[in-house]
């Protein structure tokens, strides 16, 4: 790999497969991972540039840090965290043991991650850490999808506040987050549920995100109905907006 290299996570499907796409397309080699190594190595054929293959489970811290030590020495100055997934029913409903995961995927290897390769990036002054979230994540809760909300207020949260002190230390580093509303992908089959708003395609939300990742912006929501929803949720009552969220989910039929 003689270019600079990008690494995604949750490359075998959806967001991540296309901002791998994006992000090739852009003349980087690209580190592919995800736990299907057949979607992986499919995708790889279709890709202009080089790219490299790290089959890993990011629910086990394990096989994040083997992620780092897999990549630290390529030239590697983009990191994007796609992987993840949610859990839909209430809260009394969904197995402990399922919400628990989902916190390892969606929080725990997303935090070690950006910590890890932040480090490594500072050292050059350079890269891009764009962590995937969801307009979830910028929601004051989500009743009937609690800890998939909660996650991924988490990785708004921790992204925001150290973009702020990149900010401060005038560093060149970058470090977003992408807040999605509704994607058509597999996110839908793996939570147990069904959109209640209108989805948009998955390139169309990789094309967004990645340029505007390149433009440094730091909460990065796709489509002006989003937008606008995130906005009216900031300044509407907390309780209002929380029932509205819940409405939303209930809808969600699996
Ligand atoms: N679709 C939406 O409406 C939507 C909206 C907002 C935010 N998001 C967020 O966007 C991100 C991507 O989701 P998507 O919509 O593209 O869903 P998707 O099509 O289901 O893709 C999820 C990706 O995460 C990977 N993944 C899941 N668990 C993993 C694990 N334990 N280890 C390694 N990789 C794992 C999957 O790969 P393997 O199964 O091959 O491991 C897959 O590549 C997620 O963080 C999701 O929360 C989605």
């Amino acid at each position: 790999m003689r270019n600079e290299v990008a690494i995604v996570t949750g490359a075998s499907s959806g967001i991540g497969r296309e901002i791998a796409i994006q992000l090739s397309r852009r003349g980087y080699d690209v580190v592919l991972v995800a736990r299907r190594l057949d979607r992986l190595e499919q995708l790889a054929k279709e890709l202009p540039t080089k790219s490299k293959i790290i089959v890993a489970d990011l629910e086990d811290l394990e096989d994040c840090y083997s992620l780092y030590e897999q990549t630290k020495q390529l030239n590697c100055t983009i990191l994007i965290n796609s992987a993840g997934f949610g859990a839909f029913g209430s809260y009394t409903e969904i197995p402990l043991e399922k919400e628990l995961s989902m916190i390892d995927v969606n929080i725990k290897s997303v935090h070690v991650l950006t910590k890890l390769f932040l480090a490594n990036f500072k050292k050059r002054n350079k890269g891009y850490i764009l962590n995937v979230s969801s307009v979830a994540g910028v929601m004051p809760a989500g009743p009937y999808m609690a800890a998939y909300y909660a996650s991924k207020a988490y990785v708004t949260s921790l992204s925001s506040a150290v973009s702020q002190e990149l900010a401060e230390e005038k560093s060149d580093v970058y470090v977003g987050s992408l807040c999605p509303g509704p994607v058509n992908t597999e996110f839908n089959q793996v939570a147990g549920a069904a959109f209640s708003l209108k989805s948009i395609d998955a390139r169309t939300c990789a094309v967004y995100g990645v340029n505007q990742m390149f433009k440094k912006n730091s909460l990065i929501i796709p489509g002006a109905s989003i937008k606008a929803a995130a906005i009216l949720a900031k300044i509407a009552p907390r309780k209002l907006v929380i029932k509205i969220a819940g409405q939303q989910q209930k809808k969600k039929q699996g």
